[in-house]
């Protein structure tokens, strides 16, 4: 994390912001409040969880595309379903040979669990049952569960992925609170659950669930406690990833909790969709009083290598 300046992450909305938290609360726990932060949420075309792998690709290489030209060190890829299908996409997109690298997180998620599994040895029994609830993308290309079987000297447990389409625009809606969407959530959360019965270690495999973990832990443990007799626990991948990049432990880094101003100069916030409607939703997930969103127009950015790189922060009309 030492070399890095200015970062830039994406995602379908505002779930991306959930990565950006942690990465922010992360440096600013370090004392690194020196790192400009650019985030795009391509809100237009929000949801990407059931739209084909065409349409993902053309859209990441054109985001990316539109982050490179702002000369970011590393870009994020703050959105699982991107990962888990266009992560060539992007790489064809990133300046080659520049201080940039293109960060996703799938990657550091299995090796947080793989070094769990390792520990569950004949003498230290840790109970490995992994879900991974997503996007229906995600889930139907089973990254998460690839990725950890890569190691199958180390991980023998089971990977359920399930898509969960209910509840990105459950988020995106910005009313949480409310108790027609809370209500919403709640049932969505009971249909999910069920299907994940005995899962252990449940992977946040889209960046918007970070927003719902504690309703997902507090029906885990209460109602629906019955099911996962084993007790449960959340994987947040951007924590997986905060961990990688610093060489701090998983819990090192769940344990920060920084009070972060995300209305500050440091952050560069866009959308490609109404500006209104994803401050509230932005303000509402991060939890603070204000968010002052930029618009930005996507799609006649060809996904091709950027020249003239412009730096960030930065002034759009
Ligand atoms: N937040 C995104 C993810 O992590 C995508 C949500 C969506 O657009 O369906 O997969």
């Amino acid at each position: 994390m030492d070399s890095i300046k200015r970062i830039a992450f994406f995602d379908s909305g505002v779930g991306g912001l959930s990565v950006l938290a942690r990465i922010a609360q992360v440096a600013h726990a370090l004392g690194r409040s020196d790192i400009q932060y650019l985030y795009l949420g391509d809100t237009a075309r929000c949801p990407y969880g059931e739209r084909s792998v065409q349409e993902i690709n053309q859209f990441v290489g054109e985001i990316v595309s539109w982050l490179d030209g702002h000369a970011p060190d590393h870009v994020v890829m703050a959105c699982n379903t991107s990962c888990a299908l266009a992560r060539p996409a992007a790489e064809q997109v990133v300046r080659k040979g520049k201080r940039e690298i293109l960060l996703d997180l799938i990657e550091p998620t299995a090796a947080y669990l793989l070094e769990i599994a390792q520990k569950s040895g004949p003498h230290d029994k840790i109970k490995i049952n992994v879900g991974v609830m997503s996007t229906i993308n995600t889930a139907r290309s089973g990254a998460f569960g690839k990725a950890l079987r890569k190691s199958p000297d180390i991980f023998k447990g089971q990977v359920k992925e399930l898509g969960c389409p209910k509840l990105v625009p459950l988020i995106e809606s910005g009313r949480l609170q409310d108790p027609d969407i809370a209500s919403a959530l709640d049932e969505a959360l009971v249909e999910y659950l069920e299907q994940l019965a005995g899962t252990t270690h449940l992977i946040l495999g889209c960046t918007h669930y970070p927003f719902i973990e504690q309703q997902i832990l507090d029906l885990a443990r209460g109602r629906l406690a019955h099911l996962f007799a084993d007790g449960l626990v959340t994987v947040d991948p951007a924590v997986a990833l905060a961990a990688q990049m610093t060489g701090q432990t998983y819990k090192d880094i769940h344990a920060i909790k920084a009070q972060v101003d995300y209305s500050a100069p440091a952050f560069t916030i866009c959308t490609t969709g109404d500006t209104n409607a994803f401050d509230l939703a932005a303000a509402r997930c991060l939890s603070c009083r204000k968010i002052k969103s930029r618009h930005v127009s996507l799609g006649h950015f060809a996904p091709k290598p950027a020249t003239n790189a412009l730096a960030f922060p930065i002034t759009l009309l």
